[in-house]
């Protein structure tokens, strides 16, 4: 892998993040791109489309770019940038669209680099660092922290999860962050989410119980 290419995306990927604080920092995509290493490692998967692809996972999140979501302009121009091939830029691109959870019906991606990547990315979204990420975005859009009057929307399909609407960030937990461990792609990332997933049941149980007195 060249470390010099991955240096420089990071550091023009960083660019774009600077200021936001509602999970989706640089640092989520920091995090995602080592863990995402790491399983490319124990796959074998080219480690650098899968470095490409974890640095630029969110470069053109819905979200965060909704101007350049659909031909993904941010993360192609970076690809340009740094001189990556056309056909390897497709590659990347096509990982880019398969990444996020959109619902029970969230694409598995073709390649092995893709599922690294994905595997990575909802790792993220898990354990303590997911919980603070829940409770982040939650607060960016107004969301109230829990609300036992607001029932949660379970194994929502696509259609029904971009709809959910007047959720609480507790509910986020059974509306896709328990989802997570079962659509993981690579035994080692099930693993990883398996002890995850446990610290945050326990981490409700405590939420409950001091919420109920
Ligand atoms: P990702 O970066 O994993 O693709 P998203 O863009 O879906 O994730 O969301 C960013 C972070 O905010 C994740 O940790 C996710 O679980 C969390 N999040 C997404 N939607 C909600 C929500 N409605 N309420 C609370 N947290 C959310
Ligand atoms: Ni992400």
């Amino acid at each position: 892998m060249n470390e010099i290419l991955i240096e420089k995306a990071l550091a023009l990927v960083k660019k774009l993040f600077e200021g936001n604080s509602d999970g989706h920092d640089f640092f989520h995509t920091e995090r995602v791109y080592k863990t995402a290493l790491k399983l490319a490692k124990t796959e074998n998967a080219d480690l650098e489309i899968t470095a490409l692809a974890a640095i630029l996972h969110d470069a053109d999140d819905r979200k965060l770019s909704p101007e350049t979501y659909e031909n993904k302009l941010n993360a192609g121009n970076i690809l340009t940038e740094l001189g990556i091939d056309s056909e390897i830029q497709t590659a990347i691109l096509k990982i880019i669209s398969e990444v996020s959870f959109v619902g029970t019906d969230s694409p598995v991606p073709d390649s092995i680099e893709g599922k690294c990547v994905q595997d990575a990315d909802r790792l993220d979204a898990m354990g303590a660092i997911g919980i603070a990420r829940a409770f982040a975005f939650g607060g960016s859009r107004g969301r109230q922290m829990y609300n036992p009057d607001i029932k949660p929307t379970l194994n929502a399909d696509s259609r029904t999860y971009a709809k959910i609407e007047n959720s609480t960030s507790v509910n986020h937990f059974y509306e896709k962050l328990f989802l997570l461990k079962d659509m993981m792609n690579t035994e080692a990332a099930k693993q990883i989410a398996t002890e995850r997933e446990q610290f945050m049941k326990e981490f409700l149980e405590e939420f409950y119980k001091e919420w109920n007195g």
